[in-house]
């Protein structure tokens, strides 16, 4: 049977990703749900025509990756997508977020990304693809939003470099990078961060959920390396590419404080 494995499928883009999937995929015989909230996962089961099998799991434990993995080992499945979108950020100064907010960004942002693909990939063939959610603060460093792009830089250059070693293997990995998406939870989380919560003030020219999952889905089914699901992430892309960072960052010091 072929699956779709999807993290962070309890809200925001993990929940919009199983909307395209059954949108698109006439192939696929389940999607395996990952994410904390039971509630919220089987509410993403009962909306979706494909059967869904939820993975309550904390991703930051290293030991929920055995779960995902004795699953994997017992049905033998063909993981025909995998989706990396559980992520979440903080915004305030570095001392302020604090040394266990930035380890569980870490752990969560990286390290469960990385795990989660290699334990996929022995189950992976030709036509397979990757997803990785990534973001536009992994085009430059980010102060006040520190550890998160870093986190995102990380997945952003482990992605690009993935897609060359699998590409003879015809499995296509995409970094999907959005600009701010004003109607997930993820604004939310990133400002609760126990201080002013004040270090960026606005999120000029977001995008909706449902635009950005439905660009950024295509892109993958295109075989695209890098995804840019509208106008200002694109943009954001080729300014870092030829902006000095510190410029970059001045921009950044406006923007933030409007
Ligand atoms: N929204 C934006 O402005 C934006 C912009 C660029 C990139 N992104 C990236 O897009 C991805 C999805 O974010 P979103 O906007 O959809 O935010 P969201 O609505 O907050 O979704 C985050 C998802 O990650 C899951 N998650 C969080 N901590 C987890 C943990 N410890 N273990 C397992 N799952 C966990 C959450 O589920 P539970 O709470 O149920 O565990 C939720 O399903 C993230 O990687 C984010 O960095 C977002």
């Amino acid at each position: 049977m072929k699956i779709a494995v999807v993290t962070g499928a309890s809200s925001g883009l993990g929940k919009e990703y199983v909307r395209e999937i059954n949108r698109h995929e006439t192939d696929i015989g389940e999607i395996w749900a990952v994410a904390r909230r039971r509630e919220r996962l089987l509410e993403v089961a009962s909306d979706s025509a494909i059967p869904v099998r939820i993975f309550c799991l904390d991703l930051t434990d290293t030991a929920s990756m055995d779960r995902i993995r004795i699953a994997l080992e017992e049905e033998k499945p063909e993981v025909a997508l995998l989706i990396n979108a559980a992520g979440f950020g903080k915004i305030g100064s570095y001392e302020e977020i604090g040394i266990d907010e930035s380890n569980r960004m870490i752990d969560l942002n990286c390290r469960a990304a990385v795990d989660m693909t290699y334990i996929c990939l022995p189950y992976m063939k030709a036509g397979g693809r990757i997803m990785q959610i990534c973001s536009t603060a992994g085009f430059q460093p980010f102060q006040y939003l520190n550890v998160y792009a870093a986190s995102k830089a990380f997945l952003y250059r482990f992605s690009r470099a993935l897609r060359v070693e699998l590409f003879s293997r015809g499995i296509r990995v995409t970094a999907v990078c959005p600009h701010w998406i004003r109607d997930t939870e993820f604004i939310p989380v990133a400002k609760n961060t126990g201080g002013s919560g004040k270090a960026v003030r606005h999120f000029p020219l977001s995008h909706k959920v449902s635009t950005v999952a439905a660009i950024s889905y295509n892109d993958s089914r295109l075989g695209l390396a890098v995804s840019t699901p509208g106008i200002m992430c694109t943009l954001h892309r080729i300014a870092a590419k030829w902006i000095p960072s510190e410029l970059m960052m001045g921009i950044w010091a406006v923007l933030r404080r409007l």
